[in-house]
């Protein structure tokens, strides 16, 4: 996609100067999700400490999960006149006026982690995540694999609307159309965060279908981490009696996988600074990028979890 310069970036390009060089000034107003989980914690420092190396002026904003929030920031980062608007929508529908409102203002915006659902794809310049769906069906071929395709299971589903949860979901549930014998018997929101995936998790427990189940899917560690605790609490060993798959690979989640409680975390890659500001010089200088950045990504199970473990960086 072509994109003209944002007009902080105009004098520079007509000095020649190239846009990437840590000299020139870029503004960039970053509009994260939260702070709730260990993925998201590495994403937002892995995005502060490449802006800070390349002398990027960041505005960062948490949004605490909350669109209204999230809405509220872009609009501010519109009135400051920031060349690049970044961000990691929290839910994938809604954004359409917002998104119209910055491109009337001449602003590029970039995608980071989360999609959106959008009529017109011209809203954005460019997105850089990872394929969700994929890792959705990671996770389903993984347990198809280690259960020899026959597990009753229970879901512990991401924020609702969250393109992470819809596209988990999807994937998973496509493996799982091949096997009929490997069904989701429960399944309900964490939110993605520790706490509330030991809450639902406890829940399960106690309920009849519960007790019934060999499988755990969380679409993320911090959930999956929640539930092995309400699983210990009630008396099961996590890893054993319940055959336990999740996403991101922090290192927190290979600490319960080198222990025996977690058995395979697909791996979602959060370290995506330096790509983000590369993409975002590129757009602010009016350069062509591609409208879809992939981020390559890896899945680790037990066996592999103790050698891994030192060289994690999240
Ligand atoms: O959007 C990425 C997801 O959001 C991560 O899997 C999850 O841990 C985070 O909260």
């Amino acid at each position: 996609m072509k994109l003209s310069p944002s007009p902080a970036c105009r004098s520079a390009l007509a000095l020649g100067l190239a846009l990437a060089h840590p000299a020139l000034a870029l503004t960039v107003g970053f509009s994260q999700v939260g702070a709730e989980s260990g993925w998201r914690t590495a994403n937002t420092s892995s995005i502060k400490a490449e802006a800070a190396k390349r002398q990027v002026t960041l505005r960062f904003s948490d949004a605490q999960q909350k669109q209204e929030n999230q809405i509220k920031a872009l609009r501010s980062f519109v009135a400051q006149g920031v060349d690049v608007i970044a961000f990691s929508p929290v839910v994938e529908t809604g954004w359409e006026p917002v998104l119209r409102e910055i491109k009337q203002a001449g602003i590029p915006v970039v995608l980071t982690d989360r999609a959106v659902a959008v009529s017109d794809p011209g809203l954005f310049a460019t997105f850089i995540g990872s394929d969700f769906v994929e890792e959705g069906r990671r996770a389903g071929r993984w347990l198809a694999q280690k259960t020899g395709g026959k597990a009753v299971i229970a879901e512990l589903v991401g924020t609702p609307g969250s393109a992470p949860a819809i596209d988990r979901k999807k994937g998973f549930e496509e493996i799982l159309g091949a096997h009929p014998e490997m069904k989701i018997v429960l399944s309900q929101s964490g939110d993605f965060t520790r706490a509330k995936g030991k809450e639902v998790m406890e829940a399960f427990l106690k309920s009849p279908q519960g007790r019934q189940v060999t499988a755990l899917f969380a679409h993320n560690d911090d959930m999956a981490l929640g539930a092995i605790q309400a699983i210990e609490e009630a008396g099961l060993k996590p890893g054993q009696d319940i055959i336990i798959v999740s996403i991101d690979g922090v290192r927190d989640a290979f600490v319960a996988m080198a222990a025996g409680k977690l058995n395979c975390s697909v791996e979602c890659n959060p370290l995506i600074g330096p790509q983000l500001f590369d993409l975002a010089a590129a757009v602010a200088a009016g350069q062509p990028v591609p409208h879809r950045v992939p981020v390559a990504e890896g899945v680790y199970d037990q066996s592999q979890a103790a050698a891994a473990l030192p060289n994690r960086q999240y």
